[in-house]
């Protein structure tokens, strides 16, 4: 008889900053830090970026690093995506096109390391082609996140089903977060590894933040990696919680 097994409780390490500007920095420094660890152990370092407006200035600020070794250290990084809106690729609201702009477009990462989710083939067929690419990929060495007012991360929204998918990446449709259709790597395969770092910030996050950390099962809390997840936010959001 198979039984399913349930995830592990996820485990949460909270962290504040006195301003969203320490934030960055501090987020900026845990990437490379995870960057230069991965590439000095396996030669490689995988990433999975987080959407929304949140990363931005983290993505400008990597922009301006040399990761650690300059272009050779760049040519180590393989970018991967936790979401995507299903519009065309130079459209100023895909999450792809934002990372692009901010970073991406200005460092020598090779254009083929960067795996943007086809999302302009609509969502079904994108996340068919997304799960596919990542067939071959294993364990992610970072993956970032952000929080919805709502606790969603990625595209995983609240009410919607994808708490049982098995599959890499999901057809997301009639998002409560515009665009209605998206694409959304599942939890389970955002919880396939090494570090999961949340990016917060925000004070519409109060509500999420503090069921979160009243132990509600909002999406956020379904990304359950083996070693936990780290949460960075704002002091602010933290002491009325
Ligand atoms: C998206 C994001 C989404 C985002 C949160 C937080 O496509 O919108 O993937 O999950 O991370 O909604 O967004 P902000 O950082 O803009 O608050």
């Amino acid at each position: 008889m198979v039984t399913a097994t349930a995830p592990a409780p996820q485990q949460c390490r909270w962290h504040t900053f006195t301003s969203l500007a320490r934030l960055e920095q501090a987020a900026t420094q845990t990437i490379l830090e995870a960057a230069r660890a991965a590439i000095a152990s396996r030669g490689a370092f995988r990433i999975v970026l987080a959407g929304g407006s949140t990363p931005r200035n983290v993505y400008q600020m990597l922009r301006q690093t040399n990761a650690n070794g300059g272009d050779a250290a760049w040519r180590a990084w393989n970018i991967y995506f936790g979401d995507e809106r299903c519009l065309p690729p130079e459209h100023a609201e895909r999450n792809s096109h934002m990372a692009q702009q901010a970073w991406l477009n200005h460092v020598a990462i090779p254009q083929q390391q960067v795996h943007t989710i086809p999302a302009e083939l609509g969502a079904q067929a994108a996340a068919e082609h997304y799960a596919r690419d990542l067939m071959n990929v294993d364990e992610f060495d970072l993956v970032l996140l952000g929080l919805g007012e709502d606790g969603h991360t990625a595209s995983l929204f609240p009410n919607h089903d994808w708490e049982t998918a098995t599959a890499a990446a999901l057809p997301v449709h009639n998002a409560p977060k515009p665009p209605p259709d998206r694409v959304s790597l599942s939890a389970q395969r955002l919880s396939r590894a090494r570090a999961v770092l949340f990016l917060v910030s925000g004070k519409g996050k109060q509500q999420a933040i503090n069921a979160w950390r009243a132990g509600m099962p909002i999406p956020a809390a379904s990304i359950t990696p083996p070693s936990g997840v780290d949460v960075y936010l704002d002091a602010a959001l933290l002491a009325l919680s």
